[in-house]
Parts: structure tokens; C-alpha cells; sequence
């Protein structure tokens, strides 16, 4: 008799949905391995992609890893085992120890606010010798340089002083909620295996949502210690994982330090070669639906299909491709 199940693409696993296979009467679960490699999550506003990112950190959290949901919406704290606001987590970026340390995260910080807001070698290095001899709490450190610009006999150190303040001024209010302080929760670079973290940042402005996710992905690289397999689930990826960004760069070398990243998008960013599982809701239009057929399926006739179905899905549904098996028409399960 032949076989009515469709054979799903991973073996073993927990499960996130039910994979559709057009004909067949009984539906095979859709399982996610424990290390799904880095994963992105696109699709058009309403396709599910936030609902698919609940139902898959509970699977992975259920294997033992670690997720922590940076929760731009703050719509996630129902699965969380902890619920946390954004002042709650030790990222002690202006205690690092060494100056040129915490001068190389708040440029990377700056970085996503466009080229503008990039430190000029002087900046980079009046910033590290205020920080040299400065308490290390961003007033201390805004009220040194103004000093500084107004006491300064060189015309270069005062105008260099006075554009490292802007800059500072933008930073502000995020350093201000990561100085360290008795009610810490969480230390990110050591969460607990099992756990699903999430991070409210709906109460900040669009601008300090970037500058708390760099801030944050910077720590992760420096200082994550390789024991926990940790998902870090962020929202916008357009905005926030471009080139050049500290989280392209856990993208790109994170796996060592047993870092995943979780990206969710509306836009029809180009994924990323080092995304190895992807689930693909709704496309928004034909030109995002090709591009992501030609990711997921290289032969003409396969994409073409692909193509075809990816403008058509419903909500809750969607193609995944895990790994290295073929994608597969899924319904992802409901929380
Ligand atoms: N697999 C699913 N099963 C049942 N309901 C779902 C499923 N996926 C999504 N929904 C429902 O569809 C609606 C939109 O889903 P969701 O918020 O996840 O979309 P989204 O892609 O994140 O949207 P946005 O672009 O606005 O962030 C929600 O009400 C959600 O509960
Ligand atoms: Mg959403």
C-alpha cells in the first residue's frame, strides 16, 4: 500500500506545524532540530511572522536552548519565562574595561544612524581618554567633554569635543538604561538553557531600539560564553541587520561563540548566505516572491512554482527550508 505520509524534511525535533502536501490525506508534523542554524522569517505585514516566531521558540526553548526575543512591539511576553524591560539587562558597555573597548561599541551603535554619525579618528580618541579618567556613567562622561569644549585652547579639540557630544546626546537615554545598577536580571552573555527571555522595547523610540539591539549584539560577541546554544530573535532586520552592523556580524561569525540569530522581516532584504533555515510567509509582491524562490529553490521550473505560491499563502502558512532539506508547504501551529 503506498504511503500517505508525507515524509517531513527533518527527522528529529519538536514540532512547529504540519506540512502540506497537496493530495495526501495524512499530514507529516513539521519538527525543528534543536540548532537550526541562523534563521530568517519573512513575509508581508500580517502573514504571521510574529506568531512563527512564538511557536518556534517555545520548540527550541523545549530542545534546551535559549532564546531572547528583542520584543520591538512588545507582543511577545506571553511565552516568556522571563519578562524584562529593557533597564533589566547587564549590558555594561560604558564599564568595559579597556577605553577602546567601549569606544568601538558606541561606533558600531552610531553606525546605524547613518554615516553622518560616525566618529572622526580625533573623536574616537578624545572619547577614549575622557572615558580613560572619567566615572564611567554617561553624565560624567557628557559633562567632562563639555568642559573640555570650554576649556580647551585648540580650536580642533573644541569643534571634535562638540561633534562627539551630538553624538553622545543620541546614545544618551539607551546608556543611561544599561548602566549598571541592583536591578539586573539578566546577564545575556550567560542565559539559562530552556528559557525564553524577552526584552520590551516598544517604550523607546525607533532610533534607541537600534542603538539598544547593536549595543546588545556587540556585548554577545565580546562576551558570550559558548556553554548555551542562544537564539537571539530580532525584529526589522532591514533596519537593523544591514552590513557593517554588529548583528551582520553575528550573522556572519556568531555560530562560534554558539550564537543564532532569528531575523523578521516585512522587507525583501536579501537573505543572508549564512541563513540556514528560512520561513517564508506571504511575499508582499512578485519581485520579493522571485528573489526568495531563487533562495530557495535554484531550478527554473521548482522556482517558478515557488514563486507562484509564495504570493498566494494564507496566514499562518508558509515555505520552510531547514537546513539542507527541500522546502516545504507548511501551517504553522497555533500557540
Ligand atoms: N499560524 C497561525 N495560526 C493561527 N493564527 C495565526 C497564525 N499566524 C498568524 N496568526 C494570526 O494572524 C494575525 C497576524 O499575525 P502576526 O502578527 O504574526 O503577523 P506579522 O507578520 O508579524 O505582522 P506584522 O507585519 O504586522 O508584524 C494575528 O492575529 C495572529 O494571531
Ligand atoms: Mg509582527
Amino acid at each position: 500500500m503506498a504511503t500517505t505520509r508525507h515524509s517531513p524534511p527533518v527527522a528529529a525535533g519538536e514540532p512547529i506545524g504540519v506540512v502540506e502536501a497537496p493530495g495526501r490525506e495524512a499530514a507529516a508534523e513539521l519538527l525543528v532540530p534543536r540548532d537550526t542554524g541562523h534563521v530568517g522569517i519573512v513575509g508581508a505585514t500580517e502573514s504571521g511572522k510574529s506568531h512563527t516566531l512564538k511557536t518556534l521558540a517555545r520548540a527550541l526553548a523545549r530542545q534546551g536552548a535559549a532564546v531572547l526575543v528583542l520584543d520591538w512591539e512588545g507582543e511577545h511576553s506571553d511565552i516568556a519565562s522571563h519578562a524584562l524591560e529593557p533597564w533589566q539587562v547587564r549590558v555594561p558597555v560604558l564599564n568595559y574595561p579597556d577605553p577602546r573597548r567601549v569606544v568601538e561599541a558606541l561606533e558600531a551603535a552610531l553606525r546605524v544612524h547613518g554615516d553622518h554619525y560616525s566618529l572622526s579618528p580625533l573623536m574616537a580618541q578624545l572619547l577614549a581618554k575622557t572615558l580613560a579618567r572619567t566615572r564611567r556613567r554617561v553624565r560624567s562622561l557628557v559633562e567632562e567633554l563639555e568642559k573640555l569644549a570650554e576649556n580647551t585652547p585648540r580650536a580642533d579639540t573644541r569643534t571634535s569635543t562638540h561633534a562627539l557630544l551630538r553624538r553622545l546626546w543620541a546614545l544618551q537615554p539607551v546608556l543611561e538604561q544599561l548602566e549598571p545598577g541592583p536591578d539586573k536580571k539578566l546577564d545575556p552573555a550567560s542565559p539559562q538553557p530552556g528559557k525564553i527571555y524577552t526584552i520590551d522595547l516598544s517604550g523607546l523610540t525607533p532610533s534607541q531600539k537600534k542603538t539598544y539591539t547593536q549595543l546588545l549584539a556587540t556585548h554577545l560577541q565580546a562576551n558570550k560564553q559558548a556553554t548555551t546554544l542562544l537564539y537571539l530573535a530580532v525584529e526589522e532586520a532591514h533596519h537593523t541587520a544591514q552590513p557593517g552592523t554588529p548583528l551582520e556580524q553575528l550573522l556572519l561569525e556568531a555560530r562560534k561563540k554558539n550564537i543564532r540569530l532569528i531575523t523578521l522581516t516585512s522587507h525583501p532584504t536579501p537573505l543572508h548566505h549564512n541563513q540556514q533555515t528560512i520561513i517564508a510567509h506571504q511575499q508582499p509582491d512578485t519581485e520579493s516572491a522571485k528573489r526568495l524562490a531563487e533562495h530557495l529553490a535554484p531550478e527554473p521550473r521548482a522556482k517558478q512554482a515557488l514563486t507562484k505560491t509564495l504570493l498566494s499563502l494564507e496566514t499562518g502558512e508558509a515555505i520552510v527550508k531547514i537546513g539542507a532539506s527541500k522546502p516545504v508547504l507548511a501551517k504553522i501551529k497555533p500557540i
